[in-house]
């Protein structure tokens, strides 16, 4: 078994979440698609979900080698991710469904794929709703924004980094509206907070994914809402308490 075809054995998040009578006929016309062009990813223009995959997969596998860079990584991520074709039938059908969970008062969190170097996930907002400051430990993160508005703040721990209080500089801010990408790696950025200025779905790549461990290293953060006063820098600067 190639690799192109064990990973479609152990693909099962989108159907997984489908209902996997739903998605066979889907899975297979997947497969048809992908074998007619032996898994090559086309070099411009849209890509389906299994091409995205497929993509994504060969990147993550590269965390492995001793010379992986993630910000040269997140980079490539980030261009497969604006590329992906969001009407393509599968992650539509994603879409569609998660819709289910509007009014409900939270964010909601799907899976879509899960594997040993990187996991893929759908989140939905409805308007105003927003992710506090939190961490990715040991992890890169690559935030396509699939449909809607959202507000994407990042921050880099600036001092004392692994204690309770911390200083955290706020190096980016961006709206992220459909295709447009947000990024992190464990170095950069990897502090994030979101909020969502409409209903708004987003695609989210963690490589490499969660664990019991990176959870349990993960932390959340109540962050003063006013900047220290800094003498001088580029960014605003907050005090902020690991919880
Ligand atoms: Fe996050």
């Amino acid at each position: 078994m190639d690799d192109y075809n064990r990973r479609h054995f152990i693909r099962t998040s989108i159907p997984g979440f489908l209902g996997l009578a739903l998605a066979l006929p889907g899975i297979t016309a997947f497969a048809t698609r992908a074998n007619a062009k032996d898994g090559r990813i086309p070099e411009n223009g849209p890509i389906n979900w299994d091409a995205f995959l497929t993509a994504v997969e060969r990147e993550t596998a590269q965390q492995h080698l001793d010379h992986w860079n993630q910000a040269a990584y997140v980079k490539k991520a980030a261009a497969l991710a604006s590329r992906l074709n969001l009407k393509d039938p599968a992650l539509a059908k994603a879409f569609e469904k998660s819709k289910s969970g509007l009014g409900n008062r939270r964010v909601d969190f799907y899976d879509l794929e899960k594997q040993l170097d990187f996991q893929v996930n759908l989140l939905q907002f409805e308007k105003n709703e927003q992710i506090k400051h939190h961490d990715h430990p040991d992890m890169t993160g690559v935030i396509l924004c699939a449909t809607g508005n959202i507000d994407v703040w990042n921050y880099d721990l600036i001092e004392n980094p692994s204690g309770k209080n911390v200083l955290l500089a706020e190096t980016g801010h961006a709206t992220l509206t459909q295709g447009q990408v947000s990024t992190l790696t464990s170095k950069k950025r990897n502090i994030h907070r979101l909020q969502a200025n409409h209903l708004t779905q987003l695609v989210d790549i963690f490589a490499p994914p969660y664990n019991k461990q990176r959870a349990q290293k993960s932390s959340w953060f109540n962050v003063d809402p006013e900047p220290v006063q800094q003498p001088s820098g580029p960014h605003k600067v907050y005090k902020a308490t690991r919880r």
